[in-house]
């Protein structure tokens, strides 16, 4: 009796062996194919999310001021490798300058983003401390919106400072944004993050480490705006006229919504997936040092 179980064994483990194998590689798919799927993440990226009407998502317009300084390019490069990474993704970069510069213009040749490019300088009686920045170039993008598109163009329009860090999960919130939506900011308002406080699915209030007594208070990276609202608030633009620093998205979300009208993302404003990081300025005190002997060979930086 003993030695049949022991042969019936033997006779079924090669069988037994091939199905674990089998059930293991199956195992395997299913574990990659988040990390191959286009919208990364911490979402499973189940067969529906793939396989989902692309041409049916809201095109996010990404508008992107940015001036010619020594960590230029190497921020572009930064946040271009997550814009790349987004599906239905046009760039907007707009130059503080009286032409668009080449460096810039062969950076986003090789970026691989669908992108336009534009220009405009900031006067020069602007560029002073305690002035708001890149007023120029914000509204320079929001007039080319305004005189490209159409209503009959489903998009949503968000302010991405090329001195940030992206995650790809902050452009699957915004996607559907359908007149504002807002989220936390990563080391913004003087804190480890600033995030709209939301109860009951609606905004209430502000946490923030700065001036919390703005009527919105958060960072040029913590909203997004539906391209309709843009289009149908002609008049709304960046200020230059009475707006202080920091004041900036205030006074433009004014133009456009209320504090109750606003759509909490990011799970009801609790998960920070922008951090406004900065570079920091790298030392080239040697450059002053070595002025008159310079690289016999032109190299962009
Ligand atoms: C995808 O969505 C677009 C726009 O809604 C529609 O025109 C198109 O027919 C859809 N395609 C498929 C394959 O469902
Ligand atoms: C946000 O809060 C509302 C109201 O409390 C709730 O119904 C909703 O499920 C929450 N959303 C998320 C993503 O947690």
């Amino acid at each position: 009796m003993k030695s049949v179980l022991f042969s019936v064994f033997f006779l079924l483990l090669p069988w037994m062996i091939i199905v674990i194998i089998m059930i293991d590689f199956d195992g395997k798919r299913v574990v990659r194919a988040p990390f191959t799927g286009r919208h990364g993440g911490t979402h499973a990226v189940t067969q529906g999310v793939v396989t989902k009407n692309q041409s049916a998502l809201q095109i996010i317009y990404a508008i992107t001021p940015t001036y010619t300084r020594p960590v230029q390019k190497a921020e572009l490069t930064r946040v271009a490798h997550a814009f790349r990474q987004v599906t239905r993704f046009h760039w907007i970069v707009v130059e503080d300058s009286t032409s668009r510069t080449e460096l810039v213009t062969r950076f986003l040749r090789g970026c691989g983003v669908p992108y336009t490019h534009l220009n405009v300088y900031t006067p020069q009686r602007f560029k002073r401390k305690g002035m708001p920045r890149a007023t120029e170039q914000r509204n320079l993008a929001l007039t080319w919106l305004r005189q490209h598109r159409s209503h009959r163009d489903p998009g949503v329009v968000y302010f991405a400072d090329d001195d940030n860090a992206y995650s790809l999960e902050v452009f699957e919130e915004m996607r559907d944004t359908r007149a504002v939506s807002v989220w936390p900011v990563g080391f913004a308002g003087g804190r480890t993050y600033e995030r709209p406080l939301v109860s009951k699915g609606k905004v209430v209030g502000w946490y923030t480490g700065w001036r919390a007594g703005r009527p919105f208070a958060i960072d040029m990276a913590g909203f997004a705006v539906n391209l309709n609202v843009i289009l149908a608030n002609p008049q709304a633009l960046f200020k230059r006229q009475g707006s202080k620093p920091g004041m900036q998205e205030s006074d433009f979300l004014k133009q456009i919504t209320k504090v109750s009208e606003l759509e909490p993302k990011a799970n009801n404003c609790t998960r920070v997936l922008v951090w406004h990081t900065r570079t920091e300025n790298p030392h080239l005190a040697k450059e002053v040092k070595y002025i008159k002997d310079k690289d016999t060979v032109a190299v962009e930086v």
